[in-house]
């Protein structure tokens, strides 16, 4: 069952009066793009009614109201993970959360490990498409259909004029780019090399214990998607060793700066 929202929207609009026109969502060790914010407020989740609480490292657990290059933006920093234990729902919750305060656009960013033989650790890949492994849908239940159909359709869940303005944009800042296809897993276990190489043959360039969910309850609220991924490790046959959670964080530390330059770019060019 979903929580309920009329609370939390009627009490993020008694702290701000930012409509957004986009939410943004950062992912682990990627937090950084709140710096580039003109911050209007910044609400701790623990505030906010009904709003599951962030327990990761690295997960600041606010939501911000800012404007990002002069557009007004609701930025999550920090989101909720499924092996946190939280329901799908929770999880997805805040998706609905900043569509019902006006945001019509989503933009994800995520840590995910690459099985693409062509990606090296610090890249960026633009999700093109992604494939659910978790093994629960934010969906399932009842369906309500003010949000959007009992089946959605999933052929175009990822803004094609989105995925071409970002492809110009890294060009135009000299920043290399990859497009591929984002497996979400439940985690919280990292891959064995069986799984990465299964992995890569069902079809998948990275992955990541995020995104799809929300992704996923976006699309069926009718808002217009953009992903990306860091590749923060590697699945990748021969080169599959140890990894940690702090690997992870800095690796995406390390490409915070072309993600935020990015991110600054694509949300003028589509607003
Ligand atoms: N697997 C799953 N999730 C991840 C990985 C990975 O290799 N890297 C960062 N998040």
């Amino acid at each position: 069952m979903w929580p309920s929202f009329d609370e939390a929207v009627a009490f993020i609009q008694s702290k701000t009066q930012i409509r957004p026109a986009a939410g943004i969502i950062l992912g682990s060790g990627l937090g950084g793009l709140v710096h580039e914010l003109d911050v209007e407020v910044s609400i701790p989740y623990a505030d906010i009614p009904n709003f599951p609480v962030s327990t990761v490292q690295g997960h600041k657990g606010k939501l911000i109201f800012g404007y990002l290059s002069k557009v007004p933006v609701v930025v999550m920093q920090g989101r909720f993970h499924y092996y946190e234990g939280y329901t799908m729902q929770q999880v997805c919750f805040p998706i609905r959360v900043m569509k019902l305060l006006g945001a019509d656009k989503l933009l994800v960013s995520n840590a995910a490990g690459g099985m693409n033989p062509n990606f090296q650790v610090g890249d960026l890949m633009l999700i093109r498409d992604h494939i659910n492994l978790f093994p629960e849908n934010p969906l399932r239940g009842p369906n309500d259909s003010s949000w959007g159909p009992r089946f959605p359709d999933m052929s175009h869940a990822y803004n094609k004029q989105f995925i071409e303005y970002a492809e110009n944009i890294a060009q135009s800042l000299s920043i290399p780019i990859h497009k591929g296809v984002y497996a979400g897993v439940p985690g919280p276990c990292f891959e064995t090399p069986a799984e990465y190489r299964y992995l890569r043959i069902i079809g998948a360039d990275a992955v990541g214990m995020s995104t799809v969910p929300e992704i996923i309850t976006a699309v069926h609220a009718g808002m217009q998607c953009f992903g990306i991924s860091v590749i923060t490790d590697l699945g990748i046959e021969g080169q599959v060793h140890r990894i940690t959670h702090e690997e992870v964080m800095e690796a995406a530390h390390r490409a915070e700066k072309k993600m935020t330059a990015l991110f600054r770019a694509l949300i003028q060019k589509i607003s």
